[in-house]
């Protein structure tokens, strides 16, 4: 079967979808046959998108808040029936800032977006998916939920979102639904570019411990989502799927020389 055939008929939402890892997602998906809702609180973005990309349906949401999520959710259902996939890539990054300068207002708006929007969004999709008896939720994770990092709102958020992920998985999977999350390691989006070209982020210093020796394409990230999306990954549930370069491999090669065949060695 042809791959822009594979999914055809099938309804994905994606949230972030006006950015970075989101946008390549929307457009993967829409290349596999899905009809794909991009959602997003970047209204600015939304009205260019809907010039350059009309057949991907806008939509503005706010997924911290449980009034615009059961507003969407009824606005999708009218109009598509219930959503095959949700991808939950709305988020935001956090500054490198010392402990006692992280203010607890940015802290609990840092969990707001990326735990509990990502929650918001699993719960009411994934209980209507579930009385159908089929559907996908991904979430989307990070490395930094895997090792520890001086992200301290963001590295623990994101590990609330593995668990909450597993949680799920083990709540929906009786009824089909299966319940995903991909941990992307430095992956190039605006928001990294920006801190990259603003100074406060060294390219070489984000690829330095990947086995590969490279940062991770939005478009790597999206291929990840599609597969655990599709059929392919239909025995696959409940699991976080780092796709970091092997960040998570050469992370801690540094205490034994660097990564590898170079480095200095006792034989
Ligand atoms: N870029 C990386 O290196 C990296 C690494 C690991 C994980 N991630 C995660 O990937 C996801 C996407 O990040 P990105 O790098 O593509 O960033 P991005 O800024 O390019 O995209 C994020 C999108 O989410 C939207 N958004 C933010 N808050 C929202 C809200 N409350 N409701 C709806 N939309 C909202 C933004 O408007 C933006 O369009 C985030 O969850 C992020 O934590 C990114």
């Amino acid at each position: 079967m042809d791959t822009s055939e594979r999914e055809n008929g099938r309804i994905a939402v994606v949230t972030g979808g006006a950015s970075g890892i989101g946008l390549a997602a929307v457009e993967r998906l829409l290349a596999d046959g899905y009809r794909v809702i991009g959602a997003d609180r970047n209204r600015e973005q939304l009205a260019r998108l809907s010039e350059e990309k009309p057949n991907v349906d806008w939509q503005g949401l706010d997924v911290s808040s449980q009034a615009e999520i059961d507003g969407f959710k009824q606005d999708v259902e009218g109009r598509f029936g219930c959503p095959h996939v949700i991808v939950n890539a709305a988020g935001i990054l956090q500054d490198n800032v010392p402990l006692d300068a992280m203010g607890m207002e940015e802290h609990d708006r840092i969990w707001d977006v990326n735990y509990r929007g990502s929650f918001l969004m699993c719960r009411n999709f994934g209980l209507a998916m579930s009385s159908l008896g089929r559907g996908v939720l991904i979430n989307i994770a990070s490395i930094t939920a895997l090792r520890p990092l001086p992200l301290f709102a963001y590295g623990p958020g994101k590990a609330a979102v593995v668990s909450m992920t597993e949680s799920l998985a083990g709540h929906l999977g009786p009824t089909g639904v299966r319940v995903n999350a991909v941990a992307p390691g430095f992956v190039l989006t605006p928001p990294i570019k920006a801190k990259i070209e603003a100074g406060l982020r060294d390219a070489e210093d984000l690829s330095r411990a990947a086995a590969l020796k490279r940062m991770v394409t939005p478009e790597e990230i999206a291929e990840s989502i599609a597969f655990l999306a599709s059929d392919r990954a239909a025995a696959i549930t409940g699991i976080t799927l780092p796709v970091d370069a092997g960040w998570l491999a050469g992370s801690a090669w540094d205490t034994y020389g660097g990564l590898g065949t170079s480095r200095k060695t006792e034989g």
